[in-house]
């Protein structure tokens, strides 16, 4: 066995793990990972760059003992079962002091378990919410740590190190108490769920209402992702449209099923959303329609029965893409109000004390939900730490009135033209609940004292009030 004692150690050579291995090992720490599977071990050797200290292991001792105290061990092995037997199996291993980090996307409730399952161990246990896919895990992801204080102190300098850099600003920070690393990343796939919607549903009308090919999309996004639409997501749709497909003639994009996948993340954030509760529609339709999409078989029936017409588009072709700028723009910026307002709930309703100023500025760079967006949060926590939705920010509030009256007519052009647009028309209707100061749920509640006796308050006299009606 040599006799170098290592960083950090990695369970899980997978592409996240060995990714984030390496560009541990990039920044001078020693770097040492495990895989059952000995191939992993030795790409992950291979793939390491000239004079760093990298080595893969195919038993968990092997590695373990070869790390310096306290041990960091980090997991990034698949959620759920998996992740409590390589705990499991670390425990006998490790000492006092050590710390193991969970890096994978964690249901927040097996966080906490954990928690309380390693408190009587005296092992530092820390979820964490790493983004970014492969690229972001090699070169610089956004990081998100939550739980044990002490052990990200002394996670801190490897860390920032790593992690992605906005104007030399680490896009790494202290997420809160308890599983809060884990419902930060949560609220984040929620996030990433509704923006990719919403990206789907204007490439749709510009598809099949405006005619408009793969070319002109790419030109479209590709000048979007250069303006105030600039965002990690914007820029990969730009990139999409042009390319080839190696098995064909034409486009990939267009040979490519349209049933979407999902790992559940933007689920629970739905599930969470709705156990809080806050409100959170553009999430749950972006989940509704990957759920919808799965149902080709019966989609394809359906328009065989209604046989539906899109209606083309004929009028303005450049007023109409602004249109849809400033639409895409908006619904994105109230998706972002959505989740952020609710991570100021859990924040209290779960005991986390979750930095809201530090969640956006940790998302600028790095995380899949990264854009110019971002900043201007930023900017606004930084006034207003405590700020409930970010709506209520006056200089927020000023962008937001100039783009309204074109979320309002890219829906229309929507319904107009018969392309779904779900995640977009429930940010509007988001939108203009939360900005009524009446809502029409006086009728609701007179209707559950009709048929149920439940009883309703007046806006003239407190009390309880029920009405043989
Ligand atoms: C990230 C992503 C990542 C997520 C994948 C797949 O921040 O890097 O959120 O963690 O797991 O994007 O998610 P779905 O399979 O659910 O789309």
């Amino acid at each position: 066995m040599s006799s170098i004692q290592y960083d950090f150690g990695m369970v899980g050579l997978g592409t996240m793990g060995r990714n984030l291995l390496l560009n541990i090992a990039d920044h001078g720490f020693a770097a040492i990972g495990f895989d059952l599977d000995p191939a992993k071990g030795k790409l992950l050797e291979e793939a390491a760059s000239k004079d760093t200290t990298v080595k893969g292991v195919s038993t968990l001792a092997e590695m373990v003992a070869q790390l310096k105290t306290p041990r960091k061990v980090m997991m990034l092995v698949p959620a759920g079962n998996p992740v409590d037997i390589v705990i499991k199996d670390l425990l006998p291993l490790l000492q006092e002091g050590d710390i193991i980090i969970d890096g994978g996307n964690s249901h927040f409730t097996d966080t906490l378990r954990r928690i309380t399952f390693l408190e009587d161990k005296k092992v530092h246990f820390m979820g964490m919410g790493v983004s970014g896919g492969e690229s972001g895990a090699r070169f610089g992801p956004s990081i998100m740590p939550g739980g044990d204080q002490g052990a990200w102190n002394y996670l801190k300098p490897i860390l920032e190190a790593v992690s992605a850099k906005v104007n030399g600003d680490p896009c790494v920070a202290y997420m809160g108490k308890n599983a809060a690393g884990h419902y930060v990343k949560m609220v984040h796939n929620g996030i990433e769920y509704a923006i990719m919607q919403l990206i789907s549903e204007v490439y749709d009308f510009f598809k099949r209402s405006m005619g408009l090919d793969n070319d002109e999309l790419h030109e479209i996004f590709k000048k979007w992702n250069d303006g105030e639409l600039q965002s990690f997501l914007v820029e990969i749709t730009a990139n999409i449209f042009p390319r080839k497909d190696d098995l064909g003639d034409g486009r990939l994009i267009d040979v490519i099923l349209d049933k979407a996948g999902s790992k559940g993340t933007g689920k629970w954030t739905s599930q969470e959303a709705m156990d809080l509760p806050v409100p959170l529609p553009t999430v749950d339709l972006a989940v509704a329609m990957r759920d919808l999409s799965a149902y080709k078989d019966e989609r394809v029936s359906a328009e065989d029965v209604y046989k539906p017409k899109v209606k083309a588009f004929t009028a303005d072709k450049e007023k109409a893409i602004q249109v849809m700028h400033d639409a895409l723009f908006l619904s994105t910026l109230i998706c972002y109000a959505q989740g952020l307002a609710m991570l100021a709930k859990a924040s209290a309703e779960r005991k986390m004390d979750i930095p809201l100023k530090d969640v956006v500025r940790i998302w600028r760079g790095g995380c899949i939900i990264r854009s110019t967006l971002l900043e201007t949060f930023t900017a606004a926590y930084k006034k207003q730490p405590q700020l409930t939705n970010i709506l209520l920010d006056k200089k927020i509030a000023s962008i937001v009135k100039k783009k309204q009256a074109n979320l309002r007519r890219a829906v229309q052009l929507f319904a107009g033209a018969r392309v779904p647009a779900g995640a977009m028309s429930s940010s509007l209707a988001y939108f203009d609940a939360y900005t009524s100061g009446r809502m029409p749920t006086n009728l609701i509640q007179a209707q559950r004292d009709f048929f149920g006796a439940h009883t309703y308050q007046r806006i003239d006299q407190s009390g309880s009030f029920h009405t043989e009606w």
